[in-house]
């Protein structure tokens, strides 16, 4: 990443006022389901499950999932792996998967694919951010924070090579 500091793409009060929304949309959704489980995708997605999860109203229960892209050379092939497995079962619960963003589609679609062999009770998505131009493969958000262009982005969890994943905004830079 340059020295410049990256320019600010979605400020820090506008992240928060669509979590608020977003928190609020969900409780409302599931307030007579019992528990959910947020399934927190590592390593993007820990400051919006942190967020989120603290602003519901309803039971939740927190588990995270890790995943990675095969590469060929250095270019994503497209197949995904899973490096790190939830720690409980998650047979007939109700799983909201959590993810930073949805760029070409193929981690949220393999994910939702593998878990949904899991039989849970019911599983959706919810997305920070949706690069619409870039996706490749037909994916379900549930609940999307904002659509943005092609542009390399960090910041609220989001990296380039480990860098600016804590920065409270999201950032456009040119790498
Ligand atoms: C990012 C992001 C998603 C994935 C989206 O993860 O967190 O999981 O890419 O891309 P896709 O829609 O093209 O599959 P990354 O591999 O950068 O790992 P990280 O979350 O640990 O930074």
């Amino acid at each position: 990443m340059s020295d410049e500091s990256p320019q600010v793409l979605i400020s820090e009060a506008d992240i928060s006022q669509r979590v608020d929304e977003l928190a609020e949309q969900i409780s409302a959704d599931y307030k007579d389901k019992g528990e959910i489980v947020l399934l927190g995708v590592l390593k993007g997605a820990f400051i919006l499950l942190a967020d989120l999860s603290r602003r519901l109203t309803i039971p939740r229960s927190v588990e995270f999932i890790a995943v990675s892209s095969y590469e060929d050379g250095d270019v994503p092939s497209g197949a995904v792996r899973l490096v790190m497995d939830v720690r409980s079962s998650i047979e007939g619960k109700h799983v909201l998967v959590v993810e930073d963003i949805v760029d070409t589609g193929q981690t949220l679609h393999y994910l939702i694919e593998m878990l949904k062999s899991r039989e849970p009770a019911s599983i959706k998505a919810c997305v920070m951010l949706h690069k619409e131009h870039s996706t490749e493969v037909d994916v379900e958000i549930d609940y999307l924070g904002f659509t943005i262009g092609d542009e390399w982005v960090v910041g609220y969890g989001l990296d380039y090579a480990e860098q600016g994943r804590t920065l409270p905004y999201i950032g456009v830079i040119n790498p």
